[in-house]
């Protein structure tokens, strides 16, 4: 590979010349949120497939369905949130310690019963949801309305999912 094909196939961070009125400190900030949300979103994709395979017990079909419609929607909004990096100039990271790897895999199964399972399920999306809350916050100010209206949606999912929990756990 010569030397201009690996400049194309690994553009450093933030040199693709994005002119949409947002100056590149601000959609550095905001990328950089944007990749916290991304790990934490595959983080959730993994750990709610692994409850949804592994759910024993009454609540055993009521875990079971709703976690399957929780991860198609994360495993969706992955993408979103990746594509929206990409299209603020930077990448969308390849490699993260806190991504989708083997640690993140095993600190994720470490719930057994069906009630823990749902309660760390629980903190996961609520971790989540304060990250967007800043992110959208620091978008906003940066008048990055496009993030901004991505994080309002993707919150509106994830405080859903943390009613519909709390619900199956509560008396
Ligand atoms: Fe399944």
């Amino acid at each position: 590979m010569n030397a201009s094909t690996t400049t194309i196939m690994s553009p450093s961070l933030g040199d693709e010349n994005v002119n949409t009125g947002l100056n590149k400190d601000a959609r550095e900030q905001i990328a950089g949120h944007l990749s916290e949300i991304l790990s934490d979103t595959y983080m959730l994709v993994i750990k709610t497939h692994i409850y949804h395979w592994n759910v024993v017990g009454p609540m055993f079909h009521a875990v079971h369905e709703m976690t399957e419609q929780q991860y198609e929607d994360l495993f969706k909004a992955a993408d979103v949130i990746a594509e929206r990096i990409r299209a603020l100039g930077f990448r969308a990271p390849l490699s993260d310690h806190s991504g989708p790897s083997e640690t993140v895999v095993s600190r994720a199964a470490k719930a057994e019963s069906a009630h823990e399972m749902v309660h760390d399920l629980i903190d996961g999306h609520e971790a989540a949801i304060r990250k967007m809350r800043k992110a959208a916050e620091l978008a906003e100010k940066h008048d990055d309305f496009v993030s901004h209206d991505m994080l309002v949606g993707r919150m509106t999912f994830h405080e859903q999912v943390v009613w519909m929990l709390r619900s199956l756990v509560t008396e």
